[in-house]
């Protein structure tokens, strides 16, 4: 059985339909109106213990809700969930010794007291031997450079200062599965830099299994192995990163600067199958091709015919251009990736 197991889970929330303004209000207040908003269909799941997945999509996909359900935050409304072989919800305490879990969005550390007493409470709370915390808290400090404000509360750290103190704080007890919903929103590089070393170093050492929710390309290439791309609370995407990719691979993107619009251009790319164009402003523009269908000196000499052509660069398929691919309906790929 793997470490993490879905079977038809899925999650509904009730919606309240309100018309705008007071009058929209009370109007509630007598006569509500709600509506069943679904935020997870029923998808099934399965990750062994060790690995790194990116559950990735756009935002409202259900990614969060997910998270929330594996987590035992959430109830679902369907399905079942078993986690090392527990069932989150119901049991919660035994579940919470398990797991860690950082959410972007919000801070899991106490507010007004110094990062390092939120650390030994968290100690207590798990009963970590003290070998273990000292070790850890060590190793931890270190590795996300938080010596400089571990003596401060949570309230006066910069967000980058924030995430890696609760970072740490959820894998303080050793946790063998981690859940990370977004942790790296809003950092720079730097602090985007250390998150994912830590997390690298964890899932190699300690043999962690990290589930990451992220909008940030590099943190997918950096890490996992695996992507999971849902859309509309439905799995669209279950397989590996380098099997996406070299799928996608199949197209070629070429970028021109030309010396004025090429309206006539424009008009037959639309018009020729395998070949795709977007227009990035009045004189760049892109052209994405099926490499099996033209060949790039096709697609040059094509556009040469039409006005001057300054500059161009063609680029290999990034991980980027393969997600966008995939919601847009021009990357077909049932679950298992075939
Ligand atoms: N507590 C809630 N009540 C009502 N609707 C919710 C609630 N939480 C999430 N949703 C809805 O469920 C959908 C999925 O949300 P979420 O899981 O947060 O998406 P993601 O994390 O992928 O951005 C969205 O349409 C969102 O508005
Ligand atoms: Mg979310």
């Amino acid at each position: 059985m793997s470490i993490i197991e879905a079977r038809g889970l899925s999650k509904s929330f009730l919606q309240a339909v309100k018309e705008p303004g007071l009058k929209g209000a009370l109007k509630h207040l007598l006569v509500p109106r709600n509506i069943t908003k679904i935020a997870v269909q029923p998808l099934d799941l399965s990750i062994e213990a060790g690995e790194t997945v990116a559950y990735v999509g756009p935002n409202g996909a259900g990614k969060s809700t997910t998270i929330k359900m594996l987590s035992g935050i959430l109830m679902p409304s369907a399905g079942s969930i078993s986690v090392n072989g527990i069932n989150p919800y119901k049991k919660r305490m035994e579940n919470a010794a398990q797991i860690g879990a950082v959410f972007g969005q919000r801070t899991q550390l106490w507010w007004d007291i110094p990062i390092v007493e939120s650390f030994s409470l968290l100690k207590d709370i798990y009963q970590i031997p003290e070998p273990v915390y000292r070790t850890n808290l060590d190793q931890f400090i270190e590795l996300l450079g938080m010596s400089e404000f571990i003596h401060l509360s949570a309230r006066k750290l910069s967000l980058g200062q924030r995430m890696r103190a609760d970072l740490a704080a959820a894998l303080l007890h050793n946790p063998p599965i981690v859940y990370l919903d977004e942790p790296t929103i809003g950092l720079d590089v730097s602090v985007k830099q250390k998150i994912r070393e830590f997390i690298k170093k964890i899932n190699q050492e300690q043999h962690t299994t990290v589930m990451l929710t992220t909008h940030d390309l590099g943190d997918i290439e950096d890490l996992c192995k695996r992507l999971i791309i849902i859309d509309h609370g439905s799995i669209i995407y279950d397989g590996s990163l380098s099997e996406v990719k070299s799928r996608f691979a199949k197209s070629r993107v070429i970028f021109f600067q030309v010396g004025s619009p090429m309206p006539e251009l424009y008009e037959q790319l639309a018009q020729t199958d395998g070949m795709k164009l977007e227009l990035q402003s009045e004189q760049e523009f892109s052209v994405s091709f099926d490499r099996y269908e033209y060949t790039a000196s096709d697609v040059v000499s094509r556009v040469m015919r039409h006005g001057e052509v300054i500059d161009f660069r063609m680029e290999d398929a990034n991980i980027e251009q393969v997600i966008k691919a995939v919601y847009d309906g021009n990357l077909v790929l049932n679950q298992s990736g075939q």
